[in-house]
This record gives C-alpha cells, sequence and structure tokens, in this order.
C-alpha cells in the first residue's frame, strides 16, 4: 500500500478496503498529463523559492525520464499497476523520489490531489477533445466523398418511416454533415471552458505560497484560471458538458447507424455494406449482417449511461472535494473512447459503402411521393392549396385502386376530378421538376444542393 498519508493512522487499512479506494487502475490513463502538470507545477515551486535552480533541474529531469518511461516503457507501467500505490498521484510523487531522493518529497508543497486531479482531468480531456475533433473531421469528409460521387443519385425521402418526398442521395449525405457540423461547434465550444486551470486551488480554499497561477496556466497553455477555489477543486460541470455533447453526437451516429440497417436489407436494397465491416452468422450461411452499425447504435445507450452516471454522481453532493468524485472517471473515459471508436469504424463504413441506385430510383418513382407537387399543380390553376389538398388525396386513392401512378394516369381521368386540368400535368409531376423545384435554401433542388455541397466542402478544407 503506498499512500501520501498515514501519519495520523495507528492501524494498518484493511486490503480489501485498499483496493475499494485505490483509483490507479484506472487514472494510470493520467499519468502523462500528471507528470506534465508536475513539471509545470515543480517551476511555480521554484518561483516560490520552495526549489533552487540545481533542484528544479534535479526534479524536472525526473519527471521528465518518467514522462519518458510512462510513454515508452507500457510493460513497466502495467507492473506498477500491481505495486501497491493508491492513484495516479502517489504512483508520480513516488517513483519521482525513487529517482531524485528527498527532493521529491517537495513537490506536493501547497498542492492537493482536489486540484491536482482536476487540472489532470482537463488537460487529458482537452487533448481527447481534439483528437475527437479531428475524427469528427474525417468521416465528415467520408460524407462529402458519399455525396460527390453520388450526387446525381435520387432516393425516396421518408417521414413516419413512410415514403414523403423524393430527395437527392447527397441531400441526405449532407444532412449528417450538418449534424457532424454542429458535434464539433459544441465540442469546440466545450473546450473553452474544459481549458481553464484549477491548479493553485489547494485541497479547497486556495495556495499559501502565492503561487503565481497565471504562469502556471501559461505553462500548461491553459486559456485562462479558475476564480474561485471551492468551486475549482469540486465541480465536474466541464467534463458534464463533454459527456453531453458526446452523447448528442452519439445519437447522430445512431440515427445514421440505424438509417443505413434499413436500407441494407433486403426490404430496401438501397445500399450494400463493405465486406470490410460486415459479419456472418454461425448458422445461417446465407446471411451478412450490419453489426458494425449495431455496435454503433447500442454504444450511444452506453455513453448516455455515462452521462446519466456522473450527472447521478454530482447532483447530492455538499459543497467542495468528495470521494464520490473519483467515480467520475470511467464514465469520462469510457465516452472519450466510445466517441472515438464510433467515428472511426463509421468512417469505414460510410467509405466501403456501394449503392444500388436503379433500386433508389426505382422506389422514388413509387408511393405517390408527387402527390404534394399535383397539388401544387392545381393551386397554380387557381385552387386554395386545401381544395388542392382534397382533390389530389381523391386521385390518388383513385390511381391506387387502378394501380397506376400520377404519371400513366390518363389525361382523361384527371378531367374527371378537375376539368381544366392539362397536358401540364404530367411535367409538374415528373420526378425531375418534383426535385427542381426544392429550391428553397436548404431544399433538395440539384442546384442548391451542388451549391451546398461546394460550399460544405471549402468549410471542411481537406
Ligand atoms: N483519486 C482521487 C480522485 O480521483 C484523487 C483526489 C483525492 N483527493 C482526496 N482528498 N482524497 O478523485
Amino acid at each position: 500500500m503506498k499512500s501520501l498519508w498515514g501519519g495520523r493512522f495507528s492501524e494498518k487499512q484493511d486490503d480489501f478496503f485498499f483496493s475499494f479506494n485505490a483509483s490507479f487502475r484506472f487514472d494510470v490513463r493520467l499519468a502523462e498529463v500528471d507528470i506534465i502538470g508536475s513539471i509545470a507545477y515543480a517551476r511555480g515551486l521554484a518561483r516560490c523559492r520552495i526549489f533552487n535552480e540545481t533542484e528544479l533541474t534535479k526534479v524536472v529531469s525526473g519527471l521528465e525520464e518518467l514522462l519518458q518511461r510512462v510513454r515508452k516503457e507500457p510493460a513497466w507501467l502495467e507492473a506498477n499497476l500491481s505495486s501497491g500505490y493508491e492513484d495516479v498521484h502517489s504512483f508520480v510523487e513516488m517513483e519521482l523520489t525513487k529517482l531524485v531522493g528527498d527532493l521529491g518529497k517537495r513537490l506536493h508543497t501547497g498542492r492537493s490531489r482536489n486540484d491536482q486531479v482536476a487540472t489532470d482531468l482537463r488537460l487529458y480531456l482537452r487533448e481527447a477533445i481534439d483528437r475527437t475533433l479531428c475524427s469528427i473531421t474525417d468521416l465528415q469528409d467520408s460524407l462529402l466523398k458519399q455525396a460527390e460521387t453520388h450526387d446525381q443519385v435520387v432516393m425516396p425521402g421518408y417521414t413516419h418511416m413512410q415514403k414523403a418526398q423524393p430527395v437527392l442521395f447527397s441531400h441526405y449525405m449532407l444532412s449528417f454533415y450538418e449534424m457532424l457540423k454542429r458535434d464539433t461547434q459544441r465540442l469546440k465550444d466545450c473546450r473553452k471552458r474544459v481549458n481553464i486551470m484549477p491548479l493553485g486551488s489547494g485541497a479547497l480554499a486556495g495556495n499559501s505560497l502565492s503561487i503565481d497561477r497565471e504562469v502556471l496556466a501559461k505553462d500548461l497553455g491553459f486559456e485562462g484560471i479558475t476564480a474561485n477555489s471551492l468551486d475549482a477543486t469540486s465541480d465536474r460541470d466541464f467534463a458534464l458538458e463533454f459527456l453531453s455533447s458526446a452523447s448528442i453526437a452519439m445519437m447522430h451516429l445512431s440515427r445514421l447507424a440505424e438509417d443505413l440497417i434499413l436500407y441494407c436489407s433486403d426490404e430496401f436494397r438501397f445500399v450494400r455494406m463493405g465486406d470490410q465491416v460486415s459479419t456472418g452468422s454461425s448458422l445461417m450461411p446465407q446471411k451478412k449482417n450490419p453489426d458494425a452499425l449495431e455496435l454503433i447504435r447500442g454504444k450511444a445507450g452506453r455513453s448516455f449511461g455515462n452521462l446519466m452516471t456522473l450527472l447521478t454522481v454530482m447532483k447530492g453532493l455538499p459543497s467542495c472535494y468528495n470521494k464520490d468524485m473519483q467515480e467520475d472517471k470511467e464514465s469520462l473515459f469510457d465516452s472519450i473512447d466510445t466517441w472515438q471508436i464510433s467515428l472511426k469504424v463509421m468512417k469505414l463504413v460510410i467509405d466501403t459503402l456501394t449503392l444500388h441506385p436503379e433500386t433508389m430510383l426505382r422506389e422514388a418513382h413509387k408511393g405517390y411521393m408527387n402527390a404534394t407537387d399535383l397539388a401544387d399543380y392545381y393551386v397554380a390553376k387557381g385552387l386554395a392549396f386545401r381544395e388542392a389538398h382534397h382533390l389530389v388525396g381523391e386521385i390518388v386513392l383513385h390511381a391506387i385502386k387502378q394501380g397506376q401512378t400520377l404519371n400513366d394516369l390518363p389525361l382523361g381521368e384527371y378531367q374527371r376530378f378537375h376539368a381544366e386540368t392539362d397536358a401540364e400535368v404530367y411535367r409538374a409531376v415528373a420526378l425531375e421538376s418534383v426535385l427542381n423545384k426544392k429550391a428553397s435554401l436548404g431544399g433538395t433542388a440539384p442546384d442548391r444542393v451542388r451549391d451546398a455541397l461546394k460550399q460544405a466542402r471549402s468549410d471542411l478544407k481537406l
């Protein structure tokens, strides 16, 4: 049992409780940032005359050696996991003391694990956010590539999972590009509040050495410093913001997954999943299952769970640090990993996706998806939209009974419903004009989509 405290105790800690209390098996992930934070803090201490120049050099080179070992010797780190450290902070301080002797014991002067762990988490999360932002961009690039390659492909658009109006496949891809764009904006906004430094807040009340926190923050690349030590050491709202951004983003990925699971089924046959990201059945030889997408959909639930975990951990805590907060880490780390891996797998799915444009087009002709355009045609003839709506409803019902589409219903039949119907009606209900007419900004008209695609491409700058 290697802990940073003990003088006040007369009996040995129970072994079973030790492992219940210890966090090293999971906060080992913070080892690098804990060392980086400690290097900056050691420099801060030297400015407060806790270390002289020679001592500082020794401490910093000890910490740098540890950093190298943590980065390059995974086996050494792994072995340390079972060597009885209470947490990552104890590990770093005690390993440093092994390297530099008693000097290492001065490193924690004025610092608490409370301001230290809050700082570590923010440093770690900042880097994770930057990695996530890159992965979102990579996936957006893949969506745009599919949209650019298939910019002419027409597919049915659905509401209530019923055929509604035809849209361009590229418009559909761009809809997810937009969702991911907002995921990026949310994450960048969250990063602003993550990138504020708690170090120098002590356990709760502040640091007695009048350590220059602004210089510390600059050293560690923080944008600013926290303004209140009680708040700084004991809120985890920055982690909650990340978990909530992750949940919203995973919800987006889950909906894309759900669409593609449907679209690759035999019932739709709009797309074909790459063999690279599909699996077979142990019993049914014919099967090809979209497991990659189902897992992404499933992992969204896991991500929501992590958000709920931390919200619930935090909700009843009295002010300042409480050990409950150690429970923040596993949820946060899991959501970081889950989001990251889901983005990468989704990219692989999109990159290896092939389309069946002829099936999509065939289906886009079915389902009376041009009925609204027929109503618009009658509006142009002078009918109020509500009347036109009713009239077209009757025409559709008639066409269904006849087994005909609005494109091949004879003019005479149209005229039985409305005497002024003329041959122009066929132009109004033709797929091409149906699409072209959706030319409002953000609509699916091919010209609009072409512009949107160009805009997206130049925004993404890849
Ligand atoms: N392992 C602890 C955590 O993750 C570090 C802070 C411990 N602070 C304390 N006062 N025991 O929250």
